[in-house]
């Protein structure tokens, strides 16, 4: 059993295994998020990319919990920094078999600085095997890319992608996502946050289930999926 909970934005809980995983924890400033970082609980957090509304909260949440911080090698350094010990450097293509799940990085098309300026090398989706081998795709901030046909070949449980568009990908290629990576259950996620990325995921559920055999599955910020 699985239960993923969509924070708003682009943060997710995923209780997996036994493990609390924590992915992109955006609480403070994001107007779409009702919990605050500090009633959060993690074992692991996992960054996409460098991005503000990505790293948001990571090292303070992280100080608090003892929570092993996952992400690309350049991330990776700059939480050292950040006095965060406790860190597992992976970089794209590369997978590893964490106490929750193998969990393998993948390419995300977008950019990756960190908030002050450092680089954040290149930005990553995540496709995580669960111990109950289940295959859950975060794909990150990202545009399109016809590469998402390999990751579709693995067999999709459950993908997760941006629909807000201006930043990643908009509804249109979102669908184009879907019908490339097959997943049974997808859930949109990084839209309406602020009014440049405003979507309708009613209208977009629609096309999906139209167009393909896969179920949408629209939370509200603080609800959950299990699976
Ligand atoms: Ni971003
Ligand atoms: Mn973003």
């Amino acid at each position: 059993m699985n239960i993923l909970t969509w924070y708003g934005h682009a943060t997710l809980g995923l209780e997996t295994g036994g493990y609390r995983l924590l992915i992109d924890p955006f609480f403070h400033g994001n107007p779409a998020a009702a919990l605050s970082p500090d009633q959060v609980a993690a074992d692991y957090i996992l960054v996409t990319h460098g991005h503000g509304d990505h790293v948001g909260d990571t090292v303070q949440i992280a100080l608090r919990t003892g929570a092993t911080v996952i992400s690309n090698a350049e991330i990776s350094g700059w939480m050292g920094i950040q006095g965060i010990e406790k860190r597992h450097a992976q970089h794209i293509g590369g997978g590893y078999r964490h106490p929750f799940g193998y969990l393998k990085l993948t390419m995300a098309l977008h950019g990756s600085a960190l908030p002050d300026g450092s680089n954040g090398g290149n930005p990553v989706g995540f496709l995580l095997t669960t111990s109950d081998s289940k295959k859950i795709y975060i794909a990150g901030d990202t545009g399109l890319f016809g590469d998402m046909r390999l990751i579709g070949e693995e067999g999709i449980d459950l993908a997760i992608l941006p629909i807000g568009d201006n930043y990643t990908m908009g509804p249109d290629d979102a669908l184009r996502a879907v019908k490339m990576l097959s997943p049974r259950h997808v859930i949109p996620i990084h839209y309406s946050t602020w009014d440049v990325i405003n979507q309708n995921p009613q209208d977009w559920s629609a096309r999906v289930t139209r167009e393909t055999d896969s179920q949408v599955h629209i939370l509200k910020p603080g609800e959950d999926f299990s699976f």
